[in-house]
């Protein structure tokens, strides 16, 4: 397959939205092959652990006959090429995502200039949606209801719960 055909979906996926699904799809209407990759080793202590979020990824993307799961860590770039990808998708949500992707689009060229990162807009319903904000929601007892799976809502409470008893 040529590498303009394969594309990366790289993120930290803690835990994967619907917002995170609604690019994949987009991705895989595009790319013959989307490799989501899950960003192992964070800065920042995650909430869950990369095999949790692998786990919770692949059950989210079954219905995706050319979308797959991978991990990585150290630069995305050498992941891409070790992949032999071409492309790096990343979801633009609102003005505020830009200057941040503008910086790692371009980092990422600087790096590997046979990369290309495109953009892909989710669904309006998704604009002001981020991991962060689900979990805060959940852990103050609201609901998430539609904004991700009803499974990783499940296992954001359960964690939650166990977080209070420890
Ligand atoms: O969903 P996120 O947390 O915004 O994703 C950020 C991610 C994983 C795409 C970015 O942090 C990344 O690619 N990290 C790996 C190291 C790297 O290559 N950084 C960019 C050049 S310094």
């Amino acid at each position: 397959m040529h590498k303009s055909n394969v594309a990366i979906y790289p993120g930290s996926f803690d835990p994967v939205t619907n917002g995170h699904l609604d690019i994949i799809e987009r991705g895989s209407r595009i790319f013959s092959r989307v490799i989501t990759a899950v960003l192992r080793n964070e800065r920042k202590e995650p909430f869950f652990s990369v095999e949790e979020r692998t786990e919770m990824l692949e059950r989210a993307i079954e219905q995706f006959q050319n979308v797959e799961v991978a991990r990585f860590d150290g630069l995305l770039v050498d992941f891409a090429r070790k992949m032999n990808a071409g492309v790096v998708i990343r979801g633009l949500r609102a003005v505020t995502d830009f200057d941040y992707e503008f910086q790692l689009a371009l980092m990422n060229r600087r790096l590997n200039n046979q990369v290309e990162t495109i953009f892909l807009m989710p669904s309006a319903e998704y604009s002001y949606l981020s991991s962060s904000q689900v979990k805060e929601a959940v852990a103050l007892g609201g609901s998430v209801e539609g904004l991700v799976p009803d499974f990783v809502e499940d296992r954001i409470r359960e964690r939650v719960r166990n977080n209070i008893k420890s």
